[in-house]
């Protein structure tokens, strides 16, 4: 089943959850779209996991073009929905809505999703009224991280979590069809979905959002130093890795790879007569004859 606007907020009524992941990659993106995952999100997270930049403030509209792009060519079925990343909204409406467009138009994806609530109501609504179907993205908001003073949860105290709350009626009047809680406490994500039409994604949010996201290098252990709380390994695919790049490694320096069943053949004769030209003089060709030639 084709997953759209529609299907995903239907799960919402039904009360099926759905399944997010991010993905930066087309053989990556093939794997995801055969395994039913929902909805796909090229992250501004890419910074982190493909770029090696320590937080997602770098990243730019042309990153995140050049990943949904190719994330893009590996789908049929699953949603496609693009970050906006740091400074491509929060400088005006206009801006909003023009880079918007270009994730549409050069990244191929489906949607946008970009972070805040009432102050960036404005921008949800102009980028909507283009006919860009939008996701919200409330509590810890990693592009604030210079505001918030680090990756926190949010909504602890009564003040911040009536905000979050009003941040998520905020952007569901604002027309965004779908939000992200990221480090939100169970009860108050819970809450918020209940009191939502939209669907809710939690990371770090409790089993009481309408869907899950989480970044896919995370949830295959792919990296070792730091797990965050919510993060769950499903798979060890680091040791994996790293088991295989030690055995290629060993394998390349003591002869054993490529073997026999890796290797290609051609005719003992056609070989033997090839070994005969090249002993002749005219196939010693030196660096001195080459110029000589040009
Ligand atoms: O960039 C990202 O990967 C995200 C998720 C954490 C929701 O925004």
């Amino acid at each position: 089943m084709k997953n759209t606007v529609t299907t995903l907020q239907q799960m919402k009524k039904d009360g099926e959850k759905i399944s997010m992941l991010t993905c930066y990659d087309y053989s990556t993106a093939c794997l995801m779209e055969e395994s039913g995952i929902n909805a796909i999100l090229i992250g501004d997270s890419l910074g982190m996991t493909m770029m090696g930049y320590s937080d997602t403030l770098p990243v730019t509209v042309d990153d995140i073009i050049h990943h949904c792009a190719s994330v893009s060519r590996g789908l049929k079925d699953t949603f496609l929905v693009a970050d906006m990343p740091f400074m491509s909204y929060q400088t005006s409406v206009y801006d909003a809505v023009k880079n918007a467009g270009r994730l549409i138009k050069e990244g191929h994806a489906q949607a946008v999703k970009l972070e805040g609530g009432a102050s960036v109501c404005e921008q949800i609504r102009a980028i909507v009224n283009a006919d860009i179907p939008v996701v919200a993205h409330i509590g810890l908001t990693p592009q604030s991280i210079n505001a918030f003073g680090g990756f926190k949860v949010q909504g602890k105290n009564v003040e911040r979590a009536i905000q979050i709350l009003k941040d998520a009626k905020a952007v569901e009047e604002a027309g965004a069809f779908m939000v992200t809680l990221e480090c939100v406490p169970e009860e108050l994500a819970t809450l918020i979905s209940q009191e939502l039409t939209i669907p809710t994604i939690g990371i770090g949010a409790g089993n009481g959002c309408d869907g899950q996201v989480l970044v896919y290098q995370d949830m295959l252990g792919m990296f070792t130093g730091f797990k965050p709380k919510f993060v769950k390994h499903f798979a060890n695919i680091g040791e994996e890795m790293k088991r295989a790049f030690k055995e290629y490694d060993s394998e390349v320096k003591s002869k054993a790879f490529p073997s026999a069943e890796h290797n290609f053949k051609i005719d003992s004769e056609v070989m033997e007569e090839v070994r005969k030209a090249a002993a002749t003089k005219e196939f010693t060709v030196t660096l001195e004859d080459e110029r000589v030639k040009a």
